[in-house]
């Protein structure tokens, strides 16, 4: 493909439910097939070449979900955060979790804090990991940081600006998202990236999540490469 590579992807899976309902199967059935997309499109991604990958797996209001399914996904997490770890290791791959992480099970809190540490030095692909997380809260706490460093003395509310307030979400470190990709056929952004999406390309994908592969992602960046980026200036 001659064309240029978007840095950072991000992508909202969606559809699992949805995959499994068409075939007759448990909802179970399509998050673990899910997992199978994730995988491959993570090595999509590594072959693309694509620096930056951030996926949504689990939405804050997610937790509203039945028992059963929630345990499912969490069951799912803890397995691939157990089995898939030293592989993205040797793969030069740097593992970011995003979220609220109060409310998983101490195990899990655990399997994280290990994989990000034991992947921290590496830098040939950031893939990070929304789990629990929603974007209003990612703000909004943002806005208490700074609010707090004011109140003691610590910054002058004068020198917030956007630089200041991006520096305080869990994505601090990596650049904002260039493309944007939602499957399923849902054309919204569900609280995701809300402050760093915006002036991502945004890519509506038919299919489910659970049929996504690296073709998919391909035709994202054909897409991407197709849409003039003026980020506000003349073209
Ligand atoms: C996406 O699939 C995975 C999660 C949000 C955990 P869904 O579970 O949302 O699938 P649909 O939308 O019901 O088809
Ligand atoms: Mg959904």
């Amino acid at each position: 493909m001659s064309t240029a590579l978007p840095t950072h992807v991000a992508i909202v899976m969606d559809g699992n439910g949805r995959w499994a309902r068409a075939r007759g199967l448990p909802r179970a059935a399509g998050h673990r097939q899910g997992a199978e997309a994730l995988r491959r499109c993570i090595v999509g991604a590594g072959e693309l070449g694509i620096r930056y990958l951030t996926l949504f797996g689990f939405s804050s209001e997610n937790w509203n979900r039945p028992f059963g399914e929630v345990q499912d996904l969490m069951g799912l997490l803890r397995h691939y955060l157990r089995s898939e770890i030293a592989d993205l290791h040797g793969k030069g791959a740097r593992l970011r979790v995003i979220g609220d992480r109060t409310r998983f099970d101490p195990d899990i809190v655990a399997l994280i804090d290990n994989a990000e540490e034991l992947t921290r030095g590496n830098d040939l692909l950031n893939l990070t990991l929304a789990i629990s997380y929603g974007a209003r809260d990612e703000i909004v706490a943002a806005a208490r940081a700074l609010a707090a460093d004011a109140a003691a003395g610590r910054i002058d509310p004068k020198s917030i600006d956007a630089h200041a307030f991006q520096a305080r979400l869990f994505t601090a470190d990596l650049p904002d998202p260039d493309v944007f990709i939602r499957t399923s056929g849902e054309k919204r952004l569900s609280n995701f990236l809300l402050w760093q999406s915006a002036y991502a390309e945004l890519v509506f994908v038919d299919k489910y999540w659970p049929d996504f592969g690296k073709a998919d992602l391909e035709d994202a960046v054909r897409e991407f490469n197709r849409r003039e980026r003026r980020f506000g200036a003349v073209g």
